[in-house]
């Protein structure tokens, strides 16, 4: 086993790092993105590729992160460097880090406005505004919110400054307890709103929507579109999973505990989806709503049910420590690699990388309104101008790259010993898993790729 520790600390059990992984993972990719993806790229063509993407591609790398992280036991940037020495290759192996570190800054900035819509919404919800709200109300309630920067840079910056709060103070101490009641409690509501929807809406047509293949649906956007967003989803490409396994204690079985990531990760997204698209189809809502999906539907099925307003607080507050628990990990990494590299205080590297995030999430907000411009991706039309290419950006191209580097670099640099002194085991189990990250994966990466960009 590897003789290092980590400066930042490290979980009191594994409980708490499947705790805290689970949380990175879980999110508003989730609820908010998963569906709408969804919805625009087809429905159960997308959803086949998504799930293959996540058991093929994700969940070896979900191990394979973690891995790296435990083996290094410092910032992504600083554990590819020390790896790769020890493995007498190039010390620019870092440089996979320095990609991941761009590309958790890029999607914070457009991950805390969206989060800061559920703000708005747990306020709106509790005051009772989206009391008996109709699909259409719900609808026009949305686009107003978004058509406001002074309200969206408000909820933008109180998210922020409650992800700052949180990283300064150790990712342990601000974590555990929130994600060990939260989580479950989330869980719970999903599924109730599932059980509501199916009831109330049209639950055959979304389950006929959701999973019914439509082979001629796989387009190679559809393809680009699920990988990365599995990548997205399971926190992927860009180093947080790595800084949580950073934190795991040496006698940890990886694979287990990201199997339990993996799996509980996907059951939200089909709950999400399960719980939102009756709702869309009862009130013919066209399924091209886009980034405005979840909070153009529950609010309806909120406002319709008795009790609802308080059910819809609860949900949507629920899903504000959901995003707050990916956004802390999406900080972690860049906040540990300024401490180890500037020796920062933790404090002082947390609030720095918080506004500059900040400073980048206004653009993001200014897409919506002022700055508003439509434009064509692989034949789809985008309509959030930077925000829509920030998304794009970091989930279709930095997250599988970082994640096809990531694969190469556990497959191919590190030695075979290394990684099985690191998994404990050279079973079945490992030769399925090895054969993954050396082959399948950085090729599957590679082919999607060139597929969609018309080279393949
Ligand atoms: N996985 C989170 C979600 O689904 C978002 C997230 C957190 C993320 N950390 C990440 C995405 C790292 C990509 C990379 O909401």
């Amino acid at each position: 086993m590897s003789i290092r520790t980590s400066m930042h600390g490290q979980w009191s059990s594994r409980l708490i790092f499947i705790l805290a992984a689970t949380g990175s993972s879980v999110g508003l990719g989730n609820i908010w993105k998963f569906p709408y993806m969804a919805g625009q790229n087809g429905g159960g063509a997308f959803v086949l590729v998504y799930l293959i993407c996540i058991f093929m591609i994700g969940a070896p790398l979900l191990m394979a992160e973690t891995l790296i992280g435990r083996r290094g036991r410092q910032s992504p940037i600083n554990s590819l460097e020390t790896l790769a020495w020890d493995e007498g290759r190039s010390r620019s192996w870092r440089m996979v880090g320095v990609i991941g570190i761009l590309a958790s800054w890029l999607i914070i900035s457009f991950y805390s406005v969206v989060a800061g819509w559920t703000l708005a919404y747990s306020v709106r919800m509790g005051t009772g505004a989206l009391d008996g709200v109709t699909a259409a109300g719900a609808t026009s309630i949305f686009n107003e919110l978004i058509a406001d920067p002074e309200r969206l840079l408000a909820w933008h910056t109180i998210f922020m400054v409650l992800t700052v709060a949180v990283v300064s103070r150790g990712v342990r101490s601000g974590l555990e307890q929130a994600v060990r009641v939260l989580m479950p409690l989330l869980f719970m509501l999903l599924l109730f709103l599932v059980g509501y929807s199916a009831l109330k809406g049209d639950f055959t047509q979304t389950v006929d929507f959701l999973f019914t293949v439509d082979i001629n649906a796989i387009t190679p956007a559809t393809v680009l579109m699920a990988l990365g967003h599995a990548f997205f989803t399971l926190s992927l490409g860009m180093g947080a999973i790595m800084i949580y396994g950073s934190y795991l204690p040496a006698d940890a079985s990886i694979p287990r505990v990201t199997i339990q990531v993996m799996l509980m990760d996907t059951l939200v997204a089909l709950l999400a989806g399960l719980a939102i698209f009756p709702i869309v189809f009862t009130n013919d809502l066209p399924l091209t709503k886009e980034v405005g999906l979840v909070f153009q539907t529950l609010p309806v099925a909120f406002g319709q049910m008795p009790g609802g307003m308080f059910f819809g607080m609860l949900f949507f507050i629920l899903l504000v420590f959901a995003a707050l628990t990916s956004a802390i990990s999406l900080l972690e990494p860049i906040v540990a690699w300024l401490v180890e590299s500037l020796s920062l205080k933790r404090v002082h590297a947390a609030i720095m990388a918080g506004f500059s995030s900040w400073v980048l999430g206004i653009v993001m907000l200014l897409s919506f309104n002022h700055w508003a411009f439509e434009f064509d991706f692989l034949g789809q039309t985008r309509a959030n101008g930077l925000f829509d290419m920030f998304d794009l950006v970091t989930t279709t191209f930095l997250l599988p790259v970082g994640g096809f580097a990531t694969a190469v670099f556990v497959g191919w640099i590190l030695s075979k010993l290394v990684v099985i002194d690191e998994l404990g085991g050279h079973g079945v189990f490992f030769r399925v898993w090895y054969f993954l990250i050396r082959y399948a994966a950085p090729l599957a990466v590679a082919l999607i790729f060139l597929n969609a960009i018309e080279v393949v």
